[in-house]
């Protein structure tokens, strides 16, 4: 019998594209094979985001399309996991009779065992207190993750926590991925190891909000007194790897220690993603955020002191209930003062089950639109200032992607580089002196030194 074949499509964060190769993973271990297109798969999984409502939206079209599917081949089989299967998996469960199984965030290492045994279509939506992550060793040598999910093996995301505490009023993140979770330092570097074994150049550490790492479980082997720039610089001491990043941070829990690490240890790379969310502070006061700008820019300025070619990204949120027009006049304010060289920014919305889903103030979508269009159209002007700055200059350029006569890499800053002259043939992961010679507002353009002057 020839071996089942797999697809997953991933949506959301970078949480979930990790998940995503564990499950590749474990299906390959299983005898599965992955495949690129949907229509020949024996396996459908959607690894889904509910962090808006659009998010979801599109989880709940794209299974509407896969009803047809479904009857066009009854063998096919549909799982759904990730955020939306946790928070309304009973739901669709009732309501899609062609869905298979619908796990939840904390169970997808058990996926290959709750495929064997289909007949009851359970339904894994209960988030447990004492959840611990199991250990899982990475295999990259073999199986459908080198093939398919990690075009780029050379640089590789590692899972050190799981689950939200903060409850921040917006999100929906506590109720989908449950408490806070740190996972045991051995086993974190156990997985770094392996990973910088295989060959992997770049770990970027994942975690809804990593600077409490450590805070709520007793995740070391021998103490429980282990922070998050501990960790930091336990995994940047493994010999072989280049550079080390980490996302996400809520500022209210960013130390100095952590600040420090950025002075201190060579391989962390000059990159910082700092949601703000808002510049009001009365905003951020009901986004229960629980810092305020003054502090968060007494951090940006420390980080700058620490390491002045960081670049700073955040994420904000426009048209947050009872956001005044004196409110976002104070989130572009702050934007002019830091100065990012990127954001994510998003029209506030309303999220089930979430404390400020109950506020009345809403904002009007129209209004929202036109402050995420101010904001983002300054952003783009900013960044574009930022990577100007950078034409001339020379930066060490990790390679990604070499695909016929073009280069792309990485600048330690998390810079895209489109890099010129292309006659030279390197891999993935190798990393050339390019001078930027031209800035866009989201790349850069670069052309290789010569050796000789290099
Ligand atoms: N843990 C991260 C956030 C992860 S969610 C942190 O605390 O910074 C990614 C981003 O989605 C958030 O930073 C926020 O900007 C946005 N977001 C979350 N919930 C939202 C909502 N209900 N409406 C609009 N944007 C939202
Ligand atoms: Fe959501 Fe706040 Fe937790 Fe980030 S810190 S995941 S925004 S609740
Ligand atoms: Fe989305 Fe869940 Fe990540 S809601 S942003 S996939 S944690």
């Amino acid at each position: 019998m020839p071996n089942k074949s797999f697809f997953i499509k991933t949506f959301g964060c970078q949480m979930n594209e990790r998940d995503s190769e564990i499950m590749a993973q474990l299906l390959g271990e299983r005898g599965y094979v992955e495949t690129g297109d949907s229509d020949q798969a024996d396996l459908i999984i959607l690894n889904t985001c509910s962090i808006r409502a659009k998010a979801e939206q599109k989880v709940m079209s794209l299974l509407g399309v896969l009803r047809k599917q479904k009857k066009r081949n009854p063998g096919l089989k549909i799982c759904v996991a990730g955020c939306v299967a946790q928070r309304e998996g009973k739901q669709i469960i009732e309501r899609m009779p062609h869905v298979d199984l619908v796990i939840g965030t904390q169970s997808i290492y058990q996926l290959t065992d709750l495929l064997d045994n289909l007949e009851d279509r359970p339904v894994v939506t209960m988030l447990s207190d004492d959840y611990q992550i199991p250990p899982f060793i990475p295999d990259l040598t073999a199986g459908p993750e080198q093939k398919q999910h990690s075009a780029v093996p050379f640089k590789k995301f590692l899972t050190i926590m799981q689950g939200c505490n903060n409850y921040c009023s917006y999100c929906v993140v506590p109720f989908t991925r449950g408490r806070e979770i740190s996972r045991k330092v051995s086993h974190i570097l156990d997985e770094a190891h392996s990973l910088v074994e295989a060959g992997v150049k770049e770990i970027t550490l994942l975690g809804q909000n990593v600077n409490s790492y450590g805070k709520t479980n007793v995740v070391s082997d021998d103490t429980d007194d282990y922070s998050f720039a501990d960790l930091l610089r336990a995994v940047s001491v493994i010999p072989g790897l280049q550079r080390l990043r980490f996302t996400t941070s809520n500022p209210k829990d960013l130390s100095d220690d952590l600040m420090r690490c950025f002075a201190e240890v060579e391989i962390l790379c000059p990159q910082f993603h700092l949601p703000v969310q808002s510049g009001s502070n009365r905003i951020l006061s009901l986004m229960n955020r629980k810092y305020s700008r003054e502090l968060y820019l007494e951090k940006v300025a420390a980080l700058r002191a620490y390491r002045p070619e960081i670049a700073l990204t955040t994420d904000m949120i426009v048209g947050f209930p009872g956001e005044t027009d004196h409110d976002f006049e104070e989130t572009m304010s702050l934007l002019e003062e830091v100065q990012y060289h990127g954001s994510f920014s998003f029209k506030y919305s309303d999220r089930p089950g979430t404390r400020s889903s109950e506020f009345t103030d809403k904002v009007d979508e129209a209004l929202k639109s036109d402050r995420l269009r101010i904001f983002q159209a300054r952003q783009d002007a900013i960044s574009l200032q930022h990577n100007e700055r950078y034409v001339g200059r020379t930066f060490p350029v990790m390679i990604e992607k070499v695909a016929q006569g073009s280069i792309v890499g990485r600048t330690k800053t998390n810079h895209l580089v489109h890099i010129a002259n292309t006659f030279n043939n390197f891999l993935p992961g190798e990393i050339v002196s390019v001078r930027i010679i031209h800035a866009g507002q989201h790349s850069l353009r670069g052309e290789l030194l010569d050796q000789d002057q290099q």
